[in-house]
């Protein structure tokens, strides 16, 4: 029986699956680098990993290794291609995360337009006299026309909400959806949208989609919500737009080299930061632990997982 290394807390429940099976496993705790976690992996059948660890071409040479699981829907920081070559299948978490993720992506919305974080800082600083009528205005979120690029599974969860909210929303995509409200290019999305949210993977097509140029066409009463990638976004482009009074706001759940967060961000007026927890409920994550280590003990057992990546 082949063992399973695993770099992160995962569920009990899920625990209890993989001795259920048979197999044993041991953690090691990341975030570990590729080459680190070559190291360490030697002799494994399995790896169970997260988008802190560094999935490079090196962790795939063991021989041993048949199957390498992330636990999260993003498959940016694995070398798909290597994997490919050296035969390791490849086990992501979709669906599971969707309902979390559009929550939270709506949480951010509402929060940088109400500016809440202003409001509450205000008040535990002892700056609140009473209920005045120009105290803490923030901007309305059911006269926004919110457009969404990335039009999948987390994209229609998040129109789905707004519309509930009022919302007008468009979405575009590389590919055609055929559905009402698809805008054919990211310009022309930008230019007709006062609130726009990324729901797109993070690949060399989509790095640095969002610059100075699609700020500009969404103008400075317009607001950026990522709960995605942070890679999508030029971050210094981002933070002078802000600093500039060229967009309205932001709110960020996703950075390009997280943990750090570059200063002009903190810095930059408006903007809403949070720390990459957009699946981060105990019933989300519990159901990705399961989700991946099913999909691990399907591999192990010679069968073809529903959540093998890519999905067929
Ligand atoms: C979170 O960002 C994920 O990819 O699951």
């Amino acid at each position: 029986m082949g063992k399973i290394l695993i770099t992160d807390q995962l569920d009990p429940l899920a625990l209890q699956l993989i001795s259920e099976a048979g197999y044993e496993f041991d953690l090691a705790p990341g975030p570990w680098t590729a080459s680190a976690l070559a190291a360490r992996a030697q002799g494994y059948s399995a790896i169970m990993g997260t988008l802190s660890d560094e999935l490079g071409a090196e962790v795939f040479a063991s021989p041993a290794l048949q199957v390498l699981a992330t636990v999260s829907v993003g498959v940016n920081h694995i070398d798909l291609k290597a994997a490919e070559v050296a035969g390791v299948s490849i086990i992501n978490t979709p669906d599971v995360l969707t309902d979390a993720t559009a929550e939270l992506t709506l949480a951010m919305m509402l929060m940088v337009l109400r500016k809440t974080a202003r409001a509450e800082a205000n008040l535990r600083a002892g700056n609140w006299s009473g209920w005045a009528l120009n105290d803490h205005l923030g901007s309305q979120f059911s006269t926004r026309t919110l457009g969404i690029v990335g039009y999948g599974r987390i994209g229609q969860a998040v129109a789905k909400r707004a519309e509930a909210f009022g919302v007008t929303c468009l979405h575009h995509q590389r590919t055609a959806t055929g559905l009402p409200g698809y805008c054919a290019s990211l310009d022309e999305l930008c230019e007709a949208v006062d609130l726009l949210s990324l729901h797109l993977p993070l690949s060399p097509q989509t790095q640095g989609i969002i610059g100075s140029r699609q700020l500009d066409l969404l103008g400075p009463e317009a607001v950026l919500i990522n709960s995605a990638r942070g890679g999508l976004v030029h971050e210094e482009e981002l933070a002078k737009a802000l600093e500039d009074g060229r967009l309205a706001g932001a709110a960020l759940d996703c950075y390009v080299a997280e943990p750090a967060i570059l200063p002009a961000l903190l810095n930059a007026p408006n903007i809403v930061l949070l720390p990459h927890i957009a699946s981060a409920t105990h019933e989300t994550r519990r159901e990705m632990a399961i989700l991946a280590v099913t999909g691990v003990l399907e591999v192990l057992a010679g069968r073809r997982p529903s959540n093998l990546f890519p999905s067929p």
